[in-house]
């Protein structure tokens, strides 16, 4: 059991209760209550256990994620409130049953619901140590470690009700069907006292008695029935009570509603009786009770199956039994498909139900309309004792399906060797071919079932040619290539050792498509497999070239929606490990020659195809090999891309790195001017950056090339404190003075961000100490706006503590006071190196009215209290002078 790498159902149930209606802000609203079913069969938890679900399976909850409390729903105004717990509160984690117990109770507090609405959600208890499930057959609800293999867990169904939903679950009559349903006589009684209508329905248009007789509650129906309940009564797929009864296998139930005068063929919405029902749940006491009663044992369901067919498909012996000695049951009744009870019967492997079928005259050579036969079947579901009897009461070997499919094949292709070694004995024909021309020992290659490289050798043994060639040009050899199959490749290629000197002209066979076995083997990535076959001699570098009737049958399942990709020649064996990011294929493919620099008649190569797929490694390996790294590729979209600008987009150092040796182009622009330098640049890629500057021996990297915004490389490392990438921009003569749209230069953008460091670096390269921009801002302005920032966290921060009664988190409040010291250095570094204090920016004010005040800076923590006026007109500097941050 796994539930780790589900979700956890953050708030979703806690938000929903606060988005309630405009008219209702006042009063409260209750938490959405919600159901928690399992979807196998529509129960919902109740508690102790699963039951129908009602007005009282439904929960609501309250706490944080892990620390959730799940109460039961009062179905009464004012009931009493419960919370389901694990039993006991220690952390034992065996299966122990789930209670009810009062919201207090300590195994009511640590619950979790982890999940999503597609797989269904989990309950957890205390961390994950143990998870709610069902019992296996029963309606129990148990606690077990949440690790155990001995239970799978019951992923639940979160269904909300709505007020409407809950209105109508609680109206009597709904209150009566669910008393009804788990056998609560005394509830039953006084609400049928209380002149509730004994034949009123609820949502589902159950009524109390069809309730009560799926439950089984003999008491409960009697009295309903003695006060005018409808026996005949149906619910929405117009299932009767005695259906139900039927279905559960309840005969006193059964006894009576027939004794009261139910009829006993009514049929349900899908055509099927009572008989039909109690035949298929092996109810045979049920089933023989109603056959007295002259209930019709010929219904059929909609899809043509009968009751002997359904009993059959389960395998209920003693239904069959009962149901042959009826002269109307005919034992070769067919279904809609032309499948019989026999055939039926072979699917679930019950030798005992086959025999008495057969023995009723039962056709072992009837033919479905798939072209099934039972011996078909069960050769496939490798059920050798049926396969037995069968080939014994005279079933015909080599029957074939419409597509000339036999048993045997179906039997070599599901690996069952037995059944395999007993069909050739009998006289099945080895090398028959179906209707595309493989054989059983092309289908067995063809599987990935496991078992199948006996049967391959079992297949060879008996004369199967290992070296056939079907309709679509495709040998056993591909076959087991494409399946990964490596043992079974070694087997066939020893085959063709032993049958010719030279194997190669075979392993280097091409399909109608212009597969080889090495490029299905490539495909696949099976090392094993691509060892054998170069080991064999197999030709590295045959491209694809597809056969005409092959591109008409593409063409034709293009049209017919059943494929979607368009194919391709030329493309060689690395392409397309490459493209299914094969690693080990990859290289054994360049170790053993396989050409790097090779294109697709759609000019990609192996490179291309390892980019596309978001394959790194092998990407890295194919540049180490000699890959072009300047190998363009265009996207779905049709745009060209530079592989060294999206690797460093994403940020991927190494492979960066291996392109820049490996001569990638170095200027590249992309379409909004950014260089390869300044993205580097931006994001703080040090080592590319140094080596981008090294390795362009040619100079072609414009240093001072800006983007659209005019922020250059040595702009955006200031600005995002990369202290070494600035050293180098420095050390390669970028322009220490450039400047942005807005006139903002890199000391600036450095300065409001606190990094002293480059400040410095900035300052001794010759950066102009009192530039202004076009607010008339300088860099001591920047400075002192930037310092007032992070007073303004300072201050929240502190107020948020006050308010929310929290602790001080001392990692918090160290990085609030580093950033304050560093903005202080930076104010004091460009005051001592010349800053002009009495400068004014454009609004008139000096870097003084950006409200750094030195004097009580002493003590950041007595900052706390800033008058509010300063914080508005802080407020308005940061929104003009905007932030540096922004992505480039
Ligand atoms: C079932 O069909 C087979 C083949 O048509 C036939 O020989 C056999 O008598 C049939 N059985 C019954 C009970 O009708
Ligand atoms: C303060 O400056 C140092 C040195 O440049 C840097 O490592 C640190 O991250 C800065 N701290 C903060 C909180 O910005």
């Amino acid at each position: 059991m796994r539930v780790a790498l589900l979700l956890p159902l953050l708030s979703l149930l806690l938000l929903q209760s606060s988005t309630c209606e405009a008219s209702q802000v006042a009063k409260a609203a209750e938490p959405p209550p919600f159901f928690l079913q399992d979807t196998s069969d529509g129960l919902c938890l109740s508690g102790a256990v699963f039951k129908r679900c009602a007005v009282d399976t439904l929960w609501y909850v309250t706490g944080s994620p892990g620390e959730y409390q799940i109460h039961l729903r009062p179905a009464e105004e004012g009931g009493r409130e419960q919370c389901l717990a694990k039993k006991t509160c220690t952390d034992s984690v065996k299966p122990e049953e789930v209670k009810l117990s009062k919201c207090a109770h300590c195994g009511s507090k640590k619950w979790n619901i982890l999940g999503d609405a597609q797989q269904g959600y989990v309950l957890s208890f205390d961390e994950g140590k143990t998870c709610l499930v069902r019992e296996p057959k029963t309606n129990k609800a148990l606690t077990v470690s949440c690790e155990t293999t001995e239970y799978s867990y019951t992923p639940l169904q979160l269904n909300f009700a709505s007020k409407d939903d809950i209105k109508t679950m609680s109206s009597p009559g709904a209150r009566l069907v669910t008393a009804a349903n788990s056998g609560q006589i005394k509830e039953v009684k006084r609400a049928l006292k209380d002149d509730v209508d004994v034949n009123s329905v609820d949502w589902d248009q159950l009524t109390p008695l069809i309730a009560a007789s799926q439950g089984g509650h003999i008491d409960v129906v009697k009295h309903l029935v003695n006060n005018g309940a409808n026996v005949d009564a149906v619910d929405k797929d117009g299932i009767s009570s005695l259906m139900e009864a039927s279905i559960a296998g309840h005969l006193k139930v059964v006894q009576f509603l027939v004794d009261k005068g139910a009829n006993v063929n009514l049929k349900a919405g899908s055509d099927v009786n009572a008989v039909w029902l109690a035949a298929g749940e092996g109810k045979a006491d049920v089933l023989q009770y109603l056959i007295k009663k002259d209930a019709d044992v010929t219904a059929k369901r909609m899809d043509g199956i009968g009751a002997l067919a359904s009993a059959a498909v389960a395998g209920h012996e003693d239904v069959v039994k009962v149901l042959l000695k009826n002269k109307d049951v005919d034992v070769n009744e067919s279904d809609n498909e032309g499948l019989t009870p026999v055939m039926n019967v072979c699917e679930h492997g019950s030798v005992a139900v086959l025999k008495m079928l057969v023995k009723a005259g039962g056709d072992v050579n009837a033919v479905s309309v798939n072209g099934f036969t039972a011996l078909i079947v069960a050769s496939a579901a490798g059920n050798l004792d049926q396969v037995k009897f069968l080939l014994e009461s005279g079933a015909e070997v080599d029957a074939m399906h419409e597509e000339g499919v036999t048993a045997l094949m179906y039997a070599a292709a599901s690996g069952h060797l037995e059944v395999v070694e007993l069909l050739v004995s009998k006289g099945a024909e080895v090398d028959k071919r179906h209707s595309n021309g493989g054989t059983a020992l092309m289908e067995c290659a063809a599987s990935a079932s496991e078992g199948n490289v006996k049967v391959v050798e079992y297949l060879i043994k008996k004369g199967a040619d290992h070296a056939v060639v079907d309709n679509d040009g495709v040998t056993p050899l591909m076959s087991a290539a494409s399946q990964g199959q490596c043992k079974v490749v070694d087997l066939l290629l020893e085959m063709e050792k032993k049958k010719s000197k030279n194997v190669k002209p075979h392993v280097d066979l091409a399909a109608t498509s212009g597969g080889t076995a090495l490029m299905f083997a490539s495909g696949a990535g099976k090392d094993e497999c691509v060892k054998s076959l170069l080991a064999a001699g197999a030709d590295l570098n045959m491209l694809v070239e597809a056969q005409p009737e092959y591109l008409d049958k593409l063409a034709k399942s293009i049209e017919a929606g059943d494929e979607t990709e368009a194919h391709v020649d030329g493309i060689n064996s690395l392409m397309i490990a490459a493209a299914a990011g094969h690693i080990g294929v990859c290289k054994l493919l360049i170790d053993a020659g396989a050409d790097v620099l090779a294109k697709d008649e759609e000019d990609k190569s192996a490179l291309a195809a390892a980019v596309k797929g978001n394959f790194g490694e092998v990407a890295a390996l194919l540049v180490d090999n000699g890959a072009d790294a300047n190998d363009a590729y265009v996207d779905e979209e049709g745009v060209e891309h530079n592989l060294l600008h999206d690797s460093i987009i994403v940020e991927n150092h190494d492979f960066s790195k291996l392109l820049i040796k490996n001569g990638a182009d170095l200027s590249h622009i992309d379409e909004s001017g950014v260089t390869t330098l300044l993205q580097a640049s931006h994001r703080g890629m040090t080592e590319v950056v140094a080596l981008l500057l090294e390795y362009d021996k040619a100079k072609t990297i414009d240093v001072n090339a800006a983007n659209e915004d005019g922020i250059s490389a040595l702009i955006a490392a200031a600005s995002e404190g990369h202290s070494e990438i600035v050293k180098s921009l420095l050390g390669a003569d970028a322009d220490v003075n450039a400047k942005d749209k807005d006139q903002t230069n890199a000391l600036m953008a450095a300065a409001v961000r606190g990094h002293g460091e480059i400040c410095s670096d900035l300052i001794s390269a010759g950066a102009e100490i009192n530039a202004q921009n076009v607010d008339g801002h300088s860099a001591i302005m920047f400075a002192y706006n930037g310092f007032a920032q992070v007073q303004t966290l300072w201050s929240r921060y502190q107020s948020y503590l006050e308010e929310s009664n929290e602790q001080d988190d001392e990692a918090n409040s160290k990085i609030i006071k580093e950033a304050l010291a560093n903005h202080t250095a930076v104010v004091t570094l460009l005051t001592k190196s010349g800053a002009d204090l009495t400068l004014k920016d454009n609004e008139g004010h000096t870097a003084a009215d950006f409200d750094y005040h030195p004097e009580v800076d002493g003590d950041a923590l007595e900052q706390a209290k800033v008058e509010e006026k300063r914080k508005q007109r802080t407020k308005k500097k940061k929104k003009k002078k905007g932030d540096k941050d922004s992505e480039l």
